[in-house]
């Protein structure tokens, strides 16, 4: 088992990690949902957290048995639609966004020298971090174009190790979504999880709010 001092870098997940956009993602794809006459649950809000923005589609598709009512054309649309109802949501965000303790965990992280990669499965993840002016902190993002499999599959989280040059065993991965720790999980990271702890079961530890997230509360946890 890792311990804190085997910690070297930290591969972060950034809607509703570093900023609620999980609720904007979450009320843009109601919207969808309710054009397509789908119906919205709790249950497949959550599911659709971390997913990729087709992979999502796909999802709400399947809820309502409506899998293979469109063209990939129609669908590459409909999530265009989405999309340009969160993108205006987004332009209204400014740095007041950034979640309880977020900015105080990511100063202390960066003046203690550990290293800091992005692991969002978001194609807006750049234009959100220049929104909320983090861009700074994270020089280095996977490029979620570049992944074969999204969220739970470990590519995305093996990848933001890698940016780091660090071994996945010394990196903790920050998540909010059960698919986000299966990947972390899978990649070999330590798994911190924020948010409900039966939602997260699977994550080695969570915090319940994101302004619980320091590093004296991580290394108590890890040991
Ligand atoms: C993830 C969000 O970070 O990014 C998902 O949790 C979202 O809700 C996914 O669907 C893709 O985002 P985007 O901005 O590329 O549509
Ligand atoms: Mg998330």
């Amino acid at each position: 088992m890792t311990k804190f001092a085997d910690i070297k870098g930290f591969v972060f997940d950034l809607d509703g990690v570093i900023t609620d956009t999980s609720i904007l993602h979450g009320t843009a794809w109601h919207q969808l949902a309710d054009y397509l006459d789908v119906a919205w649950s709790d249950e497949l809000a959550n599911g659709l957290k971390g997913i990729s923005r087709m992979d999502s589609l796909e999802m709400i598709l399947k809820a309502g048995g409506k899998e293979n009512d469109y063209t990939q054309a129609q669908k590459v649309e409909l999530a265009t639609k989405k999309n340009t109802n969160y993108v205006a949501e987004v332009d209204k965000m400014t740095p007041a966004n950034i979640l309880p303790g977020m900015k105080a965990f990511l100063d202390d992280l960066r003046a203690k020298g550990y290293q800091l990669s992005l692991a969002s499965a978001s194609k807006n993840a750049p234009r959100v971090l220049d929104k909320l002016q983090l861009a700074d902190y994270f020089p280095k993002v996977v490029d979620p174009a570049s992944l074969t499999h999204g969220k739970p599959d470990p590519e995305i989280y093996t990848k933001g190790a890698q940016l780091l040059n660090l071994p996945p065993a010394q990196c903790i991965g920050v998540e909010d979504a059960a698919a986000g720790v299966q990947a972390i999980n899978a990649a070999g990271e330590v798994s911190l999880g924020i948010g409900d702890a039966t939602e997260l079961g699977a994550a080695d530890m969570v915090f319940a709010d994101t302004a619980d997230v320091t590093l004296a509360n991580i290394a108590k946890k890890l040991g």
